[in-house]
């Protein structure tokens, strides 16, 4: 047994000496939402070396609330099958956690204003339904990524606790970017839970707040070609000293 520690211990030495070399700041320059994949697996060690990493995350007293599950394969392929029916179909969503999306003044700007620079990467008008019925759809095909994580808590941590499940999400793509890859953080991950749970033989009261599908980038899928802006920095910071 000790001996199988030792060996587990090199081997987790050996990986963390392959770790990449990427300043923070290019990281967090780099990523951005991609949405279309290569057919190509994360290598497992270095799947297992990146969320090892994010869970370095900091949480309210160190609770570390999130529960993470990362599909692959041929479990993948299933959720994304039925995922894709059930939104094809019309199947309600069934979503544990509230999400409102009718955003009002500054901030239904910035959403049209995204809207606008995807939908016209993926050559999809203003009254285009069915264009923009295809984009949804491509959601629940997870954007053909090979990998996708649904994150989520129980949800008698309540709001302030989410919050450590967000911290932890953006430390995780931003290590995805430094190990040359990324990804897609997906509220619309939340419409099924209930296929998550059958999946994972989740029984432990956990709820789904969103799903980060990830791989190795296709640059050649038009939809990676759009890039959002951020508001100028008053508009939302303000600094004072008296
Ligand atoms: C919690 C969360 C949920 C999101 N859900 C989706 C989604 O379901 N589908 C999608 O295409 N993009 C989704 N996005 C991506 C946002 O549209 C994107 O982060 C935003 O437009 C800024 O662009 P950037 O990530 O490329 O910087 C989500 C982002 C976050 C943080």
């Amino acid at each position: 047994m000790n001996e199988m520690i030792k060996e587990l211990k090199e081997l987790d030495e050996a990986v963390q000496a392959l770790d990449p070399d990427m300043n923070l700041l290019e990281a967090i320059a780099a990523r951005r939402s991609v949405r279309g994949f290569l057919d190509r697996e994360v290598p497992p060690e270095t799947m297992r070396r990146m969320f090892d990493i994010a869970r370095q995350a900091p949480s309210n007293c160190n609770v570390q609330p999130w529960k993470v599950y990362v599909a692959s394969g041929a479990l993948k392929d299933r959720l994304r099958q039925q995922m894709y029916d059930n939104t094809a179909n019309g199947v309600p969503p069934n979503p544990d956690y509230e999400y409102r999306g009718d955003f009002r003044d500054e901030h239904r700007v910035r959403q049209v204003e995204c809207a606008v620079a995807l939908y016209s990467q993926m050559g999809i008008g203003r009254h285009d339904r069915e264009g923009r019925m295809r984009a949804v759809l491509r959601n629940f095909e997870f954007f053909d990524a090979p990998h996708i994580a649904f994150i989520g808590m129980n949800p008698e941590f309540g709001t302030t606790v989410a919050v450590d499940v967000g911290m932890f999400a953006q430390t995780l793509m931003l290590t995805m970017v430094a190990f040359g890859l990324h990804s897609c953080p997906m509220g619309t991950m939340r419409n099924y839970p209930d296929l998550v749970r059958e999946a994972f033989d989740v029984t432990d009261g956990t709820k789904i707040l969103f799903g980060i599908s990830f791989g190795y980038e296709d640059t050649a899928v038009p939809a990676n070609a759009t890039r959002t802006t951020r508001a100028p920095l008053d508009e939302n910071f303000e600094f004072r000293s008296d």
